[in-house]
C-alpha cells in the first residue's frame, strides 16, 4: 500500500542536507518513506492525500520523558510559583503514589500520556523508570514502559529513598535492581546532582549499567554547576540532559566530544548530545539552558519535553520548540531540528534504513520511518509565530495515520 501526500507548501526534511522544499510531496510505502520531491514530479500511488498547502515536518522525537507515574504535585508547583526552590525531594511524593497504584492503572495512565503526546505530533518517544525505586517497582515500571514507549531508560538512581543508606542503595541499583529491569530497558540514567547522587555514586551506577550492555545518559547540571556533564562526556554517554548551569569547561568538553563527527554525513565519532528541557526550566524557574551557546560551540543539541509530575507536566514538544525560538534564541529551523533529528541523535535512531526496527527517525528521507507531522499552517515558522495554538493537523507514525 502506497500513499502520496501532496500539495505540501513547505517540507522541512531535517535530513543531513537540511533541505526545505516548497510545493513538495512525499510517498509512503508501508512504514517507510519511499520518495520525496517536487509535487509536480511525484509518482502515482495507491491513494493520495491533499495536504492543502500546509507545512510538514518530521514527527517530534521526545528523547526525555518520565511517563510512569501516578499522583499529583500541584501543591508543590504552587509553592514553587510562590517562590520556593525546586528540590529533588519531591520525587518521593510521586514514588509513594506510584507504588500504591495497580499495574492496570499505571499502564492506563502511561498509555494516556503517550496518546496525548502522539496527538500533538510526537512519533518517537523515550521514557524512564525512576518512581519505583525498589526492585519490584522499578521492574514493574520498566516492564510497563517497554509496552508503551519506543525506548526505555532505567533510572533507579533518581533519588535515594528516605531512610536508606546512599551507598547501600547505590549497590542495589547496580545489582539486583539492574538485573530485574535489564530485559526491558536500552538505556541507564542517573540524577547526578546535589541532593540526589554524587559523582562517585553516579559513576558506579553508569559503569555497572554499561557493563550490563546499556547505553548511558545523565541528568546533569540542572540545579547548579556540578560534575554531571564531565562524567557524561568521560563515559561517552549518549546525552546529558538539563544542562542549565554550565562552566566554560563543560561547553568545551561537550564540543570536543563531537570533534570527529561529520554532520554532513552523520558519521564519525558520536559525542554526547546536550538535551535542553525548556518546559522544565520554566516550571522550575531555573535559568534556561544555554542552547544558543551550545550550538554555536559545535555541540549537538536536542530538545525534549521531560514530561513528569514534578518539574515539567507537559508532553508538548511544540511548546518546547516555541520556547527555544522565543527565549533561547534558536532559529525555527534549529529548534525544529533539535526536537526531531536532535532527539533521534540522542537515542541513536538517526541512522538505519534497512532492517525493520532499525529505520531512522527524526528526519524525512527515503528509507527512513514515515513519521510525519502536518501542521495547520503554511510554514514551520508558525509554531513560534502563533505560540500555544493547536497547529497539529495530521500525524503519521511508521506510515500509519494516527490523527
Ligand atoms: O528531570 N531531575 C530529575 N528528574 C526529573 C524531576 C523529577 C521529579 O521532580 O519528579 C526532571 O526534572
Amino acid at each position: 500500500m502506497s500513499t502520496l501526500i501532496t500539495n505540501i507548501a513547505e517540507l522541512m526534511t531535517q535530513d543531513l542536507e537540511h533541505r526545505v522544499l516548497r510545493d513538495a510531496a512525499v510517498v509512503v510505502e508501508g512504514e517507510r518513506i519511499s520518495w520525496i520531491g517536487a509535487a509536480s514530479g511525484a509518482p502515482a500511488a495507491d491513494e493520495a492525500v491533499d495536504a492543502g498547502g500546509r507545512a510538514m515536518l518530521p514527527g517530534w522525537v521526545d528523547s526525555h520523558s518520565h511517563l510512569l507515574f501516578a499522583g499529583d504535585r500541584t501543591a508543590e508547583f504552587e509553592a514553587r510559583m510562590a517562590g520556593e526552590a525546586y528540590a529533588a525531594g519531591g520525587i518521593a511524593v510521586t514514588m509513594n503514589a506510584t507504588r500504591a497504584t495497580s499495574d492496570f492503572d499505571l499502564t492506563r495512565l502511561a498509555m494516556g500520556r503517550v496518546a496525548e503526546a502522539v496527538s500533538q505530533g510526537t512519533t518517537y518517544l523515550e521514557t524512564k523508570t525512576g518512581y519505583g525505586l525498589d526492585v519490584e517497582h522499578e521492574a514493574r515500571s520498566a516492564r510497563i514502559a517497554s509496552m508503551v514507549a519506543d525506548q526505555v531508560t532505567y533510572l533507579g538512581a533518581h533519588l535515594v529513598p528516605a531512610g536508606q543508606d546512599p551507598e547501600a542503595y547505590t549497590d542495589l541499583v547496580c545489582g539486583p535492581m539492574l538485573a530485574a529491569v535489564r530485559p526491558y530497558v536500552q538505556w541507564a540514567d542517573v540524577f547526578c546532582e546535589e541532593g540526589a547522587f554524587t559523582a562517585e555514586q553516579s559513576r558506579r551506577v553508569l559503569m555497572a549499567c554499561r557493563d550490563a550492555g546499556l547505553g548511558l545518559r545523565v541528568h546533569g547540571n540542572q540545579l547548579g554547576e556540578g560534575p554531571g556533564v564531565q562524567l557524561a562526556v568521560e563515559l561517552r554517554a549518549a546525552s546529558v540532559d538539563h544542562v542549565n548551569y554550565l562552566a566554560g569547561q563543560d561547553v568545551k568538553a561537550l564540543a570536543a566530544s563531537w570533534s570527529s563527527w561529520d554532520p554532513a554525513t552523520g558519521t564519525g565519532g558520536r559525542g554526547t548530545v546536550a538535551t535542553c528541557l525548556p518546559a522544565c526550566d520554566l516550571s522550575t524557574r531555573q535559568p534556561l539552558a544555554p542552547a544558543r551557546e551550545l550550538l554555536d560551540s559545535g555541540v549537538q543539541v536536542a530538545l525534549a519535553s521531560n514530561c513528569n509530575p514534578g518539574t515539567s507536566y507537559t508532553s508538548s514538544m511544540a511548546f518546547c520548540v516555541t520556547t527555544a525560538v522565543l527565549q533561547m534564541h534558536l532559529s525555527v529551523h534549529e529548534a525544529v531540528r533539535a526536537g526531531t533529528y536532535g532527539g533521534a541523535l540522542a537515542l541513536h535512531k538517526d541512522t538505519g534504513a534497512d532492517a525493520e526496527g532499525e529505520r531512522a527517525v527524526g528526519s524525512i528521507a527515503v528509507g527512513h520511518r514515515a513519521d510525519l507531522h502536518l501542521i495547520d499552517a503554511p510554514s514551520a515558522t508558525h509554531l513560534a509565530y502563533r505560540p500555544g495554538m493547536p497547529l497539529t493537523y495530521a500525524v503519521w507514525r511508521a506510515g500509519i495515520r494516527k490523527r
